[in-house]
């Protein structure tokens, strides 16, 4: 076998394995990887090395720190829970879009709610779960769903809860003010009604804010909900997780979806474990319980 001065590098665990101005070693790589893992499920290839220097050298520069080695020491320590949430922030990966894979939006409107709005006129609870909500652009979607259908909607026992690790993407989502280009998927006529302009920008009206609550909560950690879902979107999040994580979090989904509820996954993902068992196809990336 031939060994390439990259791989040397990684032999000698202490050089440099990413050009910069600090010292960040394969030690370090893996310190950090390890971390996030054991923080967020988050699965970090070695083909991730450079991402990592290049989105903590920041932190690194904001805390005066030397050395990534100064920054691991920290970060796994006693009083690193505040840079842990600054690591997952810095780390995690946020892409989202309004409408975003709009079959998902299509199937929401044409299926799932005609019959459970229905029900919400006659006084029943509709809960909807966003796991891994991002900047918020998926909730406001579903949101404006809702709202194209029933106007009124947020006077009746209608309920999004929206939820990331992220706390700065949930404070994104919260301010609920987005740029036109971000904005552009959202038709003319529904931004109208729904947003209020802000200079270049669009801010969600108090309205459509009215049917979501922002959560911060770790999909790998403790749930405190105990009430089912009619609807949960889980899409693009567990993609990150090796297959015993995502498993795990398709099983603890199971409890959670009512009856008649549908989980919505992202476009490459497939669920795996025993909730494969337990769910059967319902439209693209859309599952159902199977009758028992
Ligand atoms: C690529 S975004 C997907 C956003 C949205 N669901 C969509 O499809 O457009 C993935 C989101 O999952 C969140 N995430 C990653 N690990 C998480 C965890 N352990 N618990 C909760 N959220 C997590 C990230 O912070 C990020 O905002």
């Amino acid at each position: 076998m031939t060994v390439t001065p990259h791989m040397a590098l990684r032999e000698d665990r202490r050089a440099q394995l990413v050009d910069g101005e600090f010292l960040f070693t394969a030690e370090d790589f893996r310190t950090i990887a390890a971390t996030l893992h054991a923080a967020a499920g988050i699965a970090l290839p070695d083909s991730k090395a450079t991402l990592v220097y290049s989105r903590l050298a920041k932190r690194l520069r904001a805390l005066g720190l030397e050395s990534f080695r100064e920054y691991c020491a920290l970060v796994t320590g006693a009083d690193g829970l505040d840079e842990r949430q600054q690591m997952i922030v810095a780390l995690t990966t946020n892409v989202t879009r309004f409408f975003r894979e709009p079959h998902h939006f299509d199937h929401l409107r044409e299926q799932l709610l005609p019959p459970l709005l229905a029900n919400a006129k006659r006084g029943g609870a509709v809960r909807i779960w966003s796991a891994g909500c991002s900047n918020g652009q998926e909730p406001y979607s579903i949101a404006l769903t809702i709202l194209s259908m029933m106007p009124d909607a947020p006077d009746y026992d209608i309920k999004i809860l929206a939820t990331d690790i992220d706390i700065q993407m949930l404070a994104e989502a919260r301010a609920g003010l987005y740029t036109s280009q971000v904005i552009a998927p959202v038709p003319g006529e529904m931004r109208a009604r729904w947003f209020e302009r802000e200079g270049d920008s669009w801010r969600a009206s108090e309205p459509l804010r009215r049917l979501i609550t922002f959560n911060e909560l770790n999909l790998i950690g403790d749930w405190p909900m105990r009430r089912q879902f009619q609807a949960i979107f889980c899409r693009n999040v567990v993609i990150y997780f090796e297959e015993e994580t995502q498993s795990k979090v398709f099983s603890r989904f199971m409890p959670l979806m009512s009856p008649d509820a549908r989980l919505y996954i992202g476009h490459s993902e497939r669920v795996c474990g025993p909730a494969a068992e337990r769910l059967e196809t319902d439209g693209v990336t859309t599952y159902r319980l199977r009758v028992r």
